[in-house]
């Protein structure tokens, strides 16, 4: 009885080593395997609010020419694709805190935000427009004296609009989201809106708006923003070059009727 005691505690013991040993071996491949799946996954950050660049569709997904764009670029490089909806004025924030891998948001790469971040080679270039109700007597930049533009905030029109204070006098209403700045205008909270051209013309469009070209800025163009020294840059902006040689890009222009401007 004891003795068998002795051999089954024996077995036990043997048994547990052997176990263990494979239990520490297991875990340490799981950890690689995860720490490796973790790299596969490119964190995006977006502001779904700027169609064609990025909105959601009415099954809540992310569609539009950033999101086509980033998905092409994930597949080029084996990642998984994951894209977090932020307003637009935490996307450099988000990348600083290295939140996300990148960001595609219609963003221009202005010389301001370099000091922050890193950008990728710019993949589109859109003028800025001014959007009115299609009756309004708003028609050029002169007539903004004493009315009210809606920007979103963040923005290069943001800033653009303050610039222009110093030369007109208006009111600016800045809100978190683009599609807010249609809602104001089509509820006459404003008088007018400021924003990318590419953008504006398709508002224009669906909701039978009016609009004139901005005169005063010359802004850069789009590109992806990085976390300064990410490692990603590189590899991603060689895919951008490959992408506007190749067709790529032009061919998603073409999908989501983008015009260079
Ligand atoms: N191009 C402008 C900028 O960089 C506006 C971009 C807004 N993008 C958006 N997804 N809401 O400031």
């Amino acid at each position: 009885m004891q003795i068998k005691n002795w051999g089954f505690i024996f077995i036990v013991g043997v048994v547990l080593a052997v176990l263990s040993a494979c239990g520490t071996g297991a875990t340490e491949a799981d950890g690689e395997e995860i720490s490796s799946d973790e790299q596969q996954v490119l964190e995006m950050g977006t502001s779904a609010d700027f169609p064609p660049f990025e909105s959601f569709n009415e099954d809540g997904e992310f569609v539009g020419f950033d999101i086509d764009l980033a998905h092409e670029i994930a597949e080029e490089l084996g990642y998984e694709l994951e894209i977090s909806d932020m307003n637009f004025d935490g996307l450099i924030g988000a990348l600083q805190s290295n939140r996300v891998d990148m960001v595609l948001a219609g963003m221009s790469a202005t010389e301001e935000r370099q000091e922050n971040v890193d950008f990728s080679p710019a993949y589109h270039h859109s003028g800025e427009m001014f959007i009115t109700q299609e009756d309004s007597d708003i028609t050029s930049i002169e007539d903004i004296e004493g009315k009210t533009v809606g920007v979103q905030l963040g923005t290069i029109q943001e800033e653009g609009a303050q610039a222009l204070q110093e030369e007109y006098d208006f009111e600016i209403h800045a809100v978190d989201e683009a599609t807010n700045i249609i809602q104001d205008l089509l509820t006459n909270r404003i008088d007018v809106g400021y924003m990318d051209t590419t953008v504006a013309e398709g508002y224009i469009e669906e909701q039978g708006l009016a609009g004139f070209e901005d005169p005063t800025e010359a802004s850069p163009g789009m590109a992806i923003a990085f976390p300064k020294d990410s490692e990603l840059q590189e590899d991603i902006s060689a895919i951008i070059e490959q992408f506007l040689e190749d067709g790529t890009i032009a061919e998603l222009e073409e999908k989501w009727e983008l015009d260079e401007q």
